[in-house]
């Protein structure tokens, strides 16, 4: 079964084709960054209109990759939330169009799914079950996982998701967007521990986040004036530092409490290198595996997306895909929670 898959949902437009016997066939990315940045942040309008303009020249351009007709598509996923409103219709119109026309089912994938099942994608797949973390800027989860639909939601954030700590901080530090890269970047100069910032509840008794003090911690440190360039360096590696800290501790706990001896890292924050080096080293000390996605499969893409369609299809079998083909419409779920979604 061949699967294009569209990803819309924020800044990343991504289309890529899997076929459930080859692998990847094609993938192609555009990134709205650099339109975004002067904005210091994602401006959903901006977002959708430059999603019209690129998914079809990346659909042909993914064809092309995989040397395909467009004939040959068996299924067409595309990412149905959560994300920005018009940003998913774009995405989710444009997949059930072109369905409609091949006379093919369109399927409609949950973002954070695709971004949990990504790291199976990888040269050594991880087994059910396992705990996923979940790291991007909108969510910081961690989800017990017995199987595709099976999740049972551990651990959630009560404030600003972990990615979005990244951004806000390098916003203070008055670094570019998206923040991660440049906060990370910018640490790998300084020293952790020079300034001491608050590791918020490390040591709750629960598997929640809390990271809105963290950005507080630092507009202080900012306001108190930040001496010279290597102060600054110190600042980055010490607010990567502290988020990191937290997510290991509290990813062990899950581990512990659950049972379960593997972890699954995904969204853009597992694209993060100390943390997949604490991780790592974590997981390894209390004899857990850990898995991340590809690099390139961190962030938002269409991989991820034309995966989980197949997995979801092939999941759900014939009803399924017969289902998928009496297309009579297409609807977006810009707030949609993982745990709400159902088993095949
Ligand atoms: O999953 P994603 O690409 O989009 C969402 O679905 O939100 O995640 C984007 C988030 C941003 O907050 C970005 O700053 C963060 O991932 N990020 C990183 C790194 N690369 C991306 N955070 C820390 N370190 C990185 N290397
Ligand atoms: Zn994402």
């Amino acid at each position: 079964m061949k699967v294009l898959g569209i990803e819309t949902s924020c800044d990343e437009t991504g289309v890529a084709l899997y076929c459930t016997e080859r692998g990847l066939l094609g993938q192609a990315l555009h990134s709205q960054i650099a339109m975004h940045e002067r904005y210091g942040g994602v401006v959903p309008e901006l977002a959708s209109r430059d999603h019209i303009r690129r998914v079809l020249p990346l659909a042909a351009d993914v064809l092309a990759q995989a040397r395909l007709p467009v004939a040959a598509l068996d299924a067409i996923a595309y990412t149905e939330g959560p994300g920005l409103a018009g940003a998913l219709l774009v995405g989710a119109g444009i997949g059930a169009s072109m369905a409609f026309a091949l006379g093919i089912p369109a399927i409609g994938v949950h973002h954070l799914e695709a971004h949990l099942l990504s790291p199976l994608l990888s040269a050594d797949p991880p087994a059910f079950p396992f705990v996923a973390l979940l790291v991007s800027g909108g969510h910081t989860q961690l989800m017990d996982v017995a199987g595709i639909g099976r999740y049972e939601l551990l651990g959630d954030t009560l404030d600003d998701a972990a990615g979005e700590a990244f951004d806000k901080s390098a916003q203070l530090l008055g670094l570019g967007y998206p923040g991660g890269p440049a906060i990370a970047q910018l640490a790998e100069g300084g020293q952790a521990g020079r300034h001491r910032l608050p590791r918020p509840m490390l040591h709750s008794d629960d598997l929640d986040f809390s990271f809105s003090g963290l950005k507080t911690a630092v507009l202080t440190a900012v306001r108190r004036g930040i001496a010279d360039e290597q102060a600054r360096a110190d600042l980055a590696a010490e607010i990567e530092a502290a988020i990191v800290d937290v997510l290991v501790a509290k990813s062990l706990r899950a581990l512990q409490r659950t049972g379960r001896r593997q972890l699954v890292v995904a969204g853009g924050v597992s694209a993060n290198r100390r943390l997949r080096a604490q991780l790592g080293e974590a997981c390894a000390r209390s004899g857990a595996r850990v898995t991340f996605p590809e690099l390139a499969l961190c962030s938002d893409n269409g991989a991820m997306i034309a995966f989980a369609g197949a997995l979801r299809l092939q999941a759900d079998g014939q009803a399924g895909i017969a289902a998928g083909a009496q297309i009579d419409g297409f609807r977006v779920q810009p707030r949609w929670p993982l745990d709400a979604l159902p088993a095949p």
